[in-house]
């Protein structure tokens, strides 16, 4: 907690960044550090963009003029293509394979692509719409979300989300 929002996003940002370019340097011997590291991505990864989802996108969307929304729709898209299609994929795929290393290569594309422009566009916008005490606000009910009961209720609803997509549209073998 840094008692505004956006740089606690910003350093959880770059955790998650860290912890995929680990993934990325692995090798398929890492049979049981890669699926460890995927374990760890996920769990700094889902509760932020949950929230985000939740909570900070719809504040946002609310303020927000023109370009704000088309920076809002982007940022929502970007989300979806993560946890409905890359992330799922990247799970189904067998630690030691080509389709490991190839899908966590497009994770690490996807996520750090989003969380730079989200910083350079979505975050600079919600600097000027959001006054410092609010953010703080924010702040404090992320953490306290992210302690509460409903962190597991929102990741197991993901994770469903995310199976009955995978069903429906299976990756190549
Ligand atoms: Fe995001
Ligand atoms: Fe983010």
């Amino acid at each position: 907690m840094s008692n505004d929002i956006l740089k606690t996003l910003k350093k959880e940002h770059d955790e998650v960044n860290a912890l995929l370019e680990e993934l990325n340097n692995t090798t398929e011997r890492a049979e049981k550090g890669r699926p460890e590291l995927l374990k760890k991505i996920k769990a700094a990864l889902l509760p932020h963009a949950l929230w985000e989802e939740k909570v900070l996108y719809p504040e946002f969307k609310k303020r927000a003029d023109r370009d704000g929304l088309q920076t809002h729709a982007e940022a929502v898209q970007e989300h979806r293509a993560v946890e409905l299609r890359v992330l799922p994929d990247l799970e189904a795929a067998s630690p030691t394979s080509p389709e490991f290393a190839g899908r966590a290569k497009v994770l690490g594309e996807f996520v750090e692509h989003h969380a730079k422009e989200e910083e350079k566009t979505m975050f600079a916008m919600a600097r000027k719409l959001f006054s410092a005490e609010e953010r703080a606000d924010l702040d404090a009910q992320y953490a306290q979300w992210k302690a509460s009961p409903q962190l597991n209720e929102a990741l197991a609803q993901a994770s469903e989300k995310a199976a009955a997509a995978l069903r429906a549209n299976p990756p190549p073998a």
